[in-house]
């Protein structure tokens, strides 16, 4: 098994999985017709995985806009959870079709809150598409429309996911075990 920064890391989805998945992934979101589409990557997570969608949404005949914005999630645990803007996207969304990618479904907050926010701004239709769907532990009902894999319930990294800033790095998406 990989190791990185002293620790055992056992692949969960390996880079050839995760390819053939973004395809097929891309070749579903193509399939229905799209309105000046606008596909807005949530950071940090998604960068890695917003990099390969999007080119496999190019091989599969679209031709997106590409937006950033950063979310945060604040007070996990505690009475006020919620999730604040650290970095807004320029463009205007009004009257458009989007397309939110995101690493992983899990409460649901973050892409509710996202989700929400454009349909303020008056999107046209807003979908959703995230890597891993973390569906035992979520919170009211939110789905995504396209989902890479299920994912079961452990902390995971890799594929542009972190723990405490390490790991994004890795071209799989796998499971800290401990130490080599
Ligand atoms: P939600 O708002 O509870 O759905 O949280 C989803 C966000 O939490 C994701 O966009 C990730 O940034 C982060 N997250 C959730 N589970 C993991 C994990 O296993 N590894 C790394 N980040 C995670
Ligand atoms: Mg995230």
């Amino acid at each position: 098994m990989p190791v990185v920064r002293g620790k055992v890391i056992e692949p969960l989805f390996t880079p050839d999985m995760i390819a053939a998945r973004n395809r097929s992934m891309a070749a579903e979101i193509a399939a229905s017709p799209k309105q000046d589409l606008l596909v807005i990557s949530v950071l940090k997570g998604s960068f890695i995985f917003a990099a390969d969608l999007i080119r496999a949404l190019h091989d599969a005949g679209l031709a997106p806009e590409v937006e950033f914005i950063t979310l945060s999630s604040y007070g996990k645990g505690t009475q006020s959870q919620g999730v604040k803007i650290i970095k807004d996207i320029d463009s205007d969304v009004r009257d458009r079709d989007i397309l939110l990618i995101d690493d992983i479904l899990e409460s649901g907050r973050t892409l509710r809150f996202a989700r929400d926010l454009m349909y303020e701004r008056g999107a046209r239709n807003v979908d959703i598409a995230v890597l891993l769907d973390k569906r035992s532990r979520r919170e009211g009902n939110l789905d995504a429309d396209y989902v890479g894999f299920e994912c079961p319930d452990y902390f995971v990294v890799g594929y542009g996911m972190d723990v405490a800033y390490a790991f994004r790095e890795l071209p799989f998406v796998g499971v800290v075990k401990g130490d080599a």
